[in-house]
């Protein structure tokens, strides 16, 4: 496995690949890998001819009271995992190898942006959004793979390279859960043992609207308030960021259940800030 830190090396070795006729799958991370992110490599893998890793925790995605500075690292056990797979290459950017003196363009995906997560995180999808157009100009990837588990985060970057015509497939993985079905999270290790009882309350609250709606219910506010009464039972859990029944499209709040609507969550657990979704075919 080849290990680059220049986006200008990384941007002539993806070149060179592509001159060659070979098809590139990227996954981009913040590192801290567990198995959520490894299914996204083994996918790229089954995909392209070469796969590329990219470890960078981009500052412009957190907020000022966010936790970029104790955010996992693990450089060492991530080459080693990566290694393992036999992924191509590992992109290890620094901030100034990113973010040179002077960086001042940014990109925002308007509407889709604001909600959900937006609307708690502002200016997180405007670091998003930046630091994966410059991956795909620095990968020239032909797809890139993205989980599930960060929805809107899907839709964000579908849209950015639809609108920005970067002629990259952007690949949505399944979320990879533990067994008592908490989504896998580098988040996740801030999590005391008390708190990580409580945190299954997330997926014990997806699945349960799912079955309501799949037993007829029809009547959104009705499937957001069981979400919110099992959220509340919790009492760990606090704020609940939001819990409902979303248009999977707009992320609009589903004025009535009908074909396939996303169930979205997210809620505050001690120092930690846990997501978790669910498309469901009604
Ligand atoms: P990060 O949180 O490291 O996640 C990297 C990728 O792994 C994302 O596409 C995320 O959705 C996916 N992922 C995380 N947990 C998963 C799980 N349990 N199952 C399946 N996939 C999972 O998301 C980011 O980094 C950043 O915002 C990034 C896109 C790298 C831009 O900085």
């Amino acid at each position: 496995m080849e290990l680059i830190r220049i986006p200008r090396i990384m941007q002539d070795t993806c070149r060179k690949h592509l001159q060659k006729g070979r098809t590139i799958g990227l996954v981009p991370t913040m590192g801290a890998l567990h198995e959520g992110h490894l299914s996204l490599i083994r996918r790229s893998r089954s995909e392209n001819d070469v796969t590329a890793v990219s470890i960078f925790v981009n500052p412009a995605q957190f907020g000022p009271s966010e936790d970029l500075s104790r955010y996992p690292r693990d450089i060492e056990g991530d080459t080693k995992k990566i290694g393992e797979l036999e992924a191509d290459v590992l992109f290890l950017p620094d901030d100034r190898a990113m973010y040179p003196a002077g960086f001042c363009t940014f990109l925002d995906v308007e509407k889709i942006s604001e909600k959900l997560c937006g609307a708690f995180r502002p200016g997180h999808f405007r670091g998003v959004a930046t630091v994966v157009s410059k991956l795909f100009n620095i990968t020239l990837p032909t797809r890139a793979y993205f989980g599930q588990k960060d929805f809107q985060q899907t839709v964000v970057i579908r849209r950015l390279a639809k609108d920005l015509n970067f002629g990259t497939e952007v690949v949505v993985c399944p979320t990879i859960r533990e067994h008592d079905g908490l989504a896998m999270s580098s988040r996740n290790a801030y999590l005391t043992a008390e708190q990580r009882k409580a945190a299954t309350a997330l997926f014990r609250c997806l699945t349960a609207a799912s079955q309501e709606m799949l037993s007829g219910t029809r009547t959104a506010e009705t499937v957001r308030e069981m979400m919110q009464d099992i959220l509340a039972a919790e009492p760990l859990i606090a704020p609940v960021e939001y819990a409902g029944v979303y248009d999977p499209q707009t992320l609009d709040p589903a004025a009535e259940i009908k074909g396939e609507v996303l169930l979205a969550v997210a809620v505050r657990l001690g120092n930690a800030r846990l997501i978790d979704n669910m498309l469901v075919n009604t």
